[in-house]
């Protein structure tokens, strides 16, 4: 099986791609590394804990990463998981870990997928301690696209710094929103799919509802499950095509045009991919 490491800060699409993963037998799911994000450290850190606990894999170990100011709390809910966060089991394992950048460096084998699907901090830090990531898999990002300003996607927003520096000196396989903003898990999909995942997205699914007016693809009744479309690309590698792009990141976190060679994913087979993301979700 291919090692994987998830850097993440759940979330509820986080929990729809740790679930992938923790249900694929082609991945061996090494460790989650939490950052900020999507709500606090303390909180997606817990997320991480209670999600692996209901996938009964209280085997991986969870290292807490950095902190920061971010914040999407009317996306996925104060909780992180859509008030539902307390639904989740109690993980009888603490955390590993405080300390991400070790975790990669005892843990990165020739053959190791990082999946990040958070903010970059973590990433960054680990790029910045001389660490090269053999295949990184980044979901963030959009190519004249925004989902927190009119031009930057939110992991990329989040911390901007980080994310130039991955995009400069990370190697890295992007997974943009233009992408992700077309794998809509459909309200037909939620109901297929394990109930405990479907129950995290009531937040999620009303936000989507408020903001449907404003972009055509989110007009449709569910949630986009961006960071579960990176972590299929981890388990099943080829299901994304990519490209080629010149890229750098500006000071807002916008994906602009600049000299940094970087593989961009732009297209995929959603109705085969959406099939086989119900298939391994369901219970
Ligand atoms: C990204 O931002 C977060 O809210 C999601 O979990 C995903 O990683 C999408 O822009
Ligand atoms: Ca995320």
């Amino acid at each position: 099986a291919i090692p994987l490491i998830i850097d993440t800060d759940p979330g509820v699409d986080d929990a729809f791609a740790i679930a992938l993963a923790a249900r694929s037998a082609e991945v061996d799911l090494v460790g989650l590394t939490t950052v900020f994000g999507n709500v606090g450290l303390d909180l997606t850190t817990r997320n991480a804990l209670g999600l692996l606990a209901h996938l009964g894999r209280t085997d991986v170990p969870v290292v807490r990463g950095f902190e920061g100011p971010a914040g999407a709390a009317d996306v996925h809910g104060e909780d992180g998981f859509g008030g539902q966060a307390h639904t989740l089991p109690e993980n009888p394992r603490t955390i590993y870990g405080d300390d991400p950048v070790r975790f990669f460096a005892d843990n990165l084998t020739p053959d190791t997928v990082v999946a990040a699907i958070g903010p970059l901090t973590n990433i960054a830090a680990a790029l910045d301690a001389g660490i090269t990531f053999p295949r990184l898999i980044v979901m963030g990002g959009g190519l004249g696209l925004g989902n927190t300003t009119e031009r930057a996607e939110f992991n990329f927003w989040a911390d901007a710094e980080a994310a130039r520096t991955v995009i400069r000196r990370g190697n890295p396989i992007i997974v943009p929103l233009n992408l992700t903003q077309r794998c809509i898990a459909d309200t037909e999909f939620l109901a297929n799919v394990d109930p405990v995942l479907s129950n995290l997205t009531g937040t999620y699914r009303a936000y989507l509802a408020r903001h449907s007016e404003q972009n055509l693809s989110q007009r449709e009744e569910g949630i986009l499950v961006h960071d579960a479309v990176a972590v299929a690309e981890a388990i099943v590698p080829g299901t994304l095509r990519t490209k080629v792009h010149s890229l750098d990141v500006d000071d807002e976190g916008a994906l602009v045009e600049g000299k940094h060679q970087v593989e961009v994913a732009e297209d995929t087979d959603w109705p085969a991919l959406r099939a086989f993301m119900e298939q391994r979700l369901s219970v």
